[in-house]
């Protein structure tokens, strides 16, 4: 089938880098990204770059080079669906917050949400593929979907998961790993393999394209996001031990690395790890495992969550037994919001939790992040003060401050806290003898009053 126009439901951080780099690479193919937030549409259209609503490195050059030639920001989702022969959905699938699985399943609203728009827009054959990530067996709720429309159209579904990471989006899309293709094994199901094959091999060499089974895809996503989320958990659990036997864990993770079995990557000790991906696609798995009775195994899971619970809370005490300790006032400078540097991105971000932690404490934060607006530290925290009904409320608001620079937060309080691991943070180390420092990111030397993870 040829390809002439592509359309993605879904502007955010998946579907708007993916598009983009699908439009750089393929001149000849119309690509269109819709959503149903008007609002971010008009800002992935704004004529000043830096307004566009995702934060990666190289992106907003590569929009400069292909907005309005081949890839289009629209607000006309149907026009879009009925021109395309190929039908990315990138749309949010966040943890269900009521119903079965409340807490744990993926809320699949969106993702029906957007079946239904196909299927009451669609006209002619149409090759539908999950970018979301979704539990195993979702395409056959899809197929369900677009099998009870009134219009006359084929379909195939395709599950092609994201591998990229935030921060490093761009690098992640020109260099994949591997693309995974998941489809159907009759003839139609291969032919639309086939074609979503080719838009890759553009860049991708052929030998890192796999195609397997539907199911196979969507769990090799979830699989994967829990087997580095893993890797962490286990570096954060060392280094809780670390600190009471007097090893140091970035030595102790450098050891580790060497083994060539084990690798070097992702066993940065951290203050826990954050992001879209990792707790949901985890509680995700968790609760496929109960469904299917396999109770010990959802329990392993689990806990890799709940290890990153005990080290965002680990930490914030040792905060508070460091300034009670030392009678200090209850006032501390938190440095950085994002859930890892390069991107603007706090979704489920270990900033938000321990300073959460702290304002319960009845402690006064400030606050500085590079790329994070205002605007969304504060909504994180009225998401947490929310959720958790908090016994007044409103002193938890009048104890933050939010900086705008660096120099402002390093004046406002005693004791900082490291938490993101932005490059301009490391110049904390040249100077501020004054001051005393947390860095939960090991980014900074060790010195007398700086204190390591
Ligand atoms: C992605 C994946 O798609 C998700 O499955 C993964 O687990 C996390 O990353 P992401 O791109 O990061 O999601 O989410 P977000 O930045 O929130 O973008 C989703 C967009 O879809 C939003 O702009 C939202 O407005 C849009 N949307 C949502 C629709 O257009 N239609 C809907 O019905 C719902
Ligand atoms: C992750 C997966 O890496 C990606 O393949 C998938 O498509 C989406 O989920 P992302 O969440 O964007 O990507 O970022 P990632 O680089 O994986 O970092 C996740 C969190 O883990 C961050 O908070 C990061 O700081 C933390 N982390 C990472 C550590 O604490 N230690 C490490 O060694 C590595």
């Amino acid at each position: 089938m040829k390809v002439e126009k592509i359309c993605c439901i879904g502007a955010g951080y998946v579907g708007g880098p993916t598009m983009a780099v699908i439009a750089l690479k393929w001149p000849e193919i119309n690509v269109t990204v819709v959503d149903i937030d008007d609002d971010k549409i008009d800002m992935w259209n704004s004529d000043d770059l830096s307004q566009i609503p995702v934060y990666e490195p190289g992106l907003k050059d590569i929009i400069k080079q292909t907005r309005n030639k081949n890839l289009f920001f629209s607000k006309n989702i149907e026009k879009a669906i009925d021109e395309s022969q190929m039908i990315f959905m990138a749309v949010n699938t966040p943890t269900k917050q009521t119903g079965k699985g409340a807490g744990m399943a993926s809320d699949l609203t969106y993702i029906e949400n957007s079946a239904r728009t196909i299927a009451s827009f669609a006209n002619s054959h149409k090759i539908v593929i999950e970018k979301s990530t979704l539990p195993v067996r979702t395409a056959e709720k899809i197929k369900e979907i677009l099998s009870e429309s009134k219009n006359k159209f084929t379909f195939e579904v395709l599950s092609n998961p994201e591998f990229l990471a935030e921060g490093t989006a761009i690098q992640d899309l020109f260099k994949s790993d591997r693309v995974l293709i998941g489809g159907e094994s009759t003839k139609t199901g291969q032919e639309a393999v086939q074609s979503l094959v080719e838009i890759y091999e553009r860049w991708i060499p052929k030998t890192k394209i796999l195609t397997v089974n539907v199911w196979s895809a969507e769990l090799s996503k979830l699989a994967s996001n829990a087997m580095l989320a893993q890797r962490i958990s286990s570096i954060n659990a060392l280094s809780a031990l670390c600190e009471v036997t007097g090893a140091k864990i970035d030595e102790v993770s450098n050891a580790i690395g060497y083994d060539h079995r084990i690798g070097d990557k992702f066993l940065k000790a951290s203050p826990g790890f954050g992001g879209s991906c990792f707790k949901k696609d985890i509680l995700n798995l968790v609760y496929l495992c109960q469904f299917y009775g396999l109770d010990e195994v959802a329990e392993f899971w689990l806990h890799v969550v709940k290890i990153n619970d005990f080290q965002r809370e680990r930490l914030a005490k040792k905060i508070d037994n460091y300034v009670s300790a030392n009678n200090l006032n209850k006032e501390v400078g938190v440095l950085g919001w994002a859930f890892k540097k390069d991107t603007n991105d706090s979704r489920e971000s270990s900033s938000i939790h321990i300073t959460y932690s702290l304002l319960e404490k009845g402690y006064k934060v400030n606050i500085y992040d590079p790329k994070v607006s205002k605007n969304r530290i504060m909504e994180d925290i009225n998401e947490v003060r929310n959720f958790k009904k908090t016994i007044n409320p409103d002193s938890i608001i009048d104890n933050i401050i939010i900086h705008n620079s660096i120099k402002d937060l390093e004046n406002s309080s005693l004791v900082l806290i490291v938490l993101t691991e932005w490059d301009e943070f490391k110049d904390l180390n040249k100077s501020k003898e004054d001051k005393i420092i947390f860095d939960f990111r090991n980014i900074l030397e060790e010195k007398e009053n700086i204190y390591r993870l």
